[in-house]
């Protein structure tokens, strides 16, 4: 059972965590799922304004509290944390609210909308007492932890060049409208460019210099919001990096990243919906010959299961930061907001820091 004491649990426990779900959307219902196969936690209260939206989940789920209003369910004196599976203009708000009534912060990818909403959220949470952690799930995708274990191991030298790519079917018609309008949270760049810098980041360094981007609207210019991206990152390390977005009407999948170093590349593809001719792995090459060989890799697929699980264990533990880096997902947004300052003036934008 969960405690019955106000949450705010910063340091070390052995209780069972209370999790309060807000938002059953397209991802949210999953995540009640997600808890119930993880140890350490259990979901006490699921906040959903659209009942059409949560009439199957009481069903599925008696055991669990539904409410339409998140403050209920912030009120609740068992809920420890937050999971927050919301629009983007809502990630903000909520964090806060959640800060501000004691409970930590488990927010869906990206932080917010902007750089400057990141740090009122983190500022929030510094100021209660309370962890935030922005779900970029990207290293609990095995074939991604294990392009980056292969990369790090050095046998095949240093890491110079990276070019990451996520070619998709755009399928506006399919999408809530705030994802289709940029000031709440739409577009590409929020929604997938961002997955590619968290692993981008995580496999290169969060040491940035500059961003270069051509952003835009090119199969669907009458949206608010855009669909491709292209953008140039050099690192103060010297890595350069290419990372390519397309959501095409007519087109092909592909969703990866190929890796360059100075003794030999890496190749990481993850299969995506339902096109053909896909595949999940991990190959590297290096050879003169130039043959792809294939690393083994576990591809079963837990990742938000596994993320949530490290979640609970660094509250349950006390640490002191979050298995995702508090600070990560602020990262990804200052490079995706540079992305959009550089295709607004046409100029490289220095990252200053
Ligand atoms: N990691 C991934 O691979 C992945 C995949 C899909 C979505 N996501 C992320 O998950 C989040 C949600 O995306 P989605 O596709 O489920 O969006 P969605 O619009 O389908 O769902 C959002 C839900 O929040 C509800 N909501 C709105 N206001 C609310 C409030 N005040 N209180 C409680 N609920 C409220 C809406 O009614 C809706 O059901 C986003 O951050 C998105 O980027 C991540």
């Amino acid at each position: 059972m969960t405690g019955k004491t106000p949450a705010k649990s910063s340091g070390k426990t052995t209780r069972t965590l209370g999790v309060a779900v807000l938002g059953t959307g397209r991802i949210g219902g999953s995540y009640i799922d997600v808890v119930n196969k993880i140890k350490g936690a259990e979901v006490v209260v699921v906040a959903e304004p659209r009942e059409e939206q949560v009439a199957p989940l009481k069903k599925k789920h008696p055991g669990i509290e539904f409410v339409a209003d998140y403050k209920e369910a912030l009120a609740m004196p068992e809920v420890d944390f937050i999971i927050g599976t919301l629009p983007h203009w809502l990630h903000k708000k909520a964090a806060i609210d959640a800060a501000k009534a004691g409970k930590h912060i488990y927010i869906e990818k990206p932080m917010a909308v902007t750089l400057a909403e990141c740090d009122e959220m983190l500022a929030a949470a510094k100021k209660a007492g309370v962890k935030l952690m922005t779900a970029h799930t990207q290293r609990y995708y095995p074939a991604v932890a294990k392009a980056k274990a292969v990369i790090d191991s050095g046998d095949l030298g240093n890491l110079v060049m990276v070019y990451d790519y996520w070619h998709k079917p755009y399928q506006p018609e399919t999408r809530p409208k705030w994802m289709l309008d940029r000031k709440l949270g739409g577009g590409m760049g929020q929604m997938d460019g961002t997955h590619q810098l968290d692993r981008t980041l995580w496999i290169a360094g969060n040491d940035v210099y500059s961003v270069s981007a051509k952003v835009g609207s090119i199969t669907h210019p009458e949206l608010p919001c855009d669909d491709t991206g292209m953008l140039f990152l050099r690192f103060k390390s010297g890595i350069a990096a290419t990372l390519a977005r397309f959501a095409w009407d007519k087109g092909a999948t592909e969703y990866g990243a190929d890796y360059f170093l100075t003794k030999g590349m890496v190749r990481m593809r993850i299969a995506y919906g339902r096109g053909q001719g896909q595949a999940t792995g991990v190959w590297i090459g290096d050879t003169p010959q130039g043959t792809w060989k294939e690393i083994p890799c576990d591809n079963n697929d837990n990742s938000l299961v596994d993320e949530v699980q490290a979640f609970v264990d660094s509250l349950r533990r006390g640490d002191a930061d979050t298995p995702v880096p508090q600070m990560h997902g602020r990262n990804v947004m200052e490079i995706l907001e540079a992305s959009e300052t550089s295709q607004e003036t046409g100029r490289e934008v220095i990252i200053k820091k």
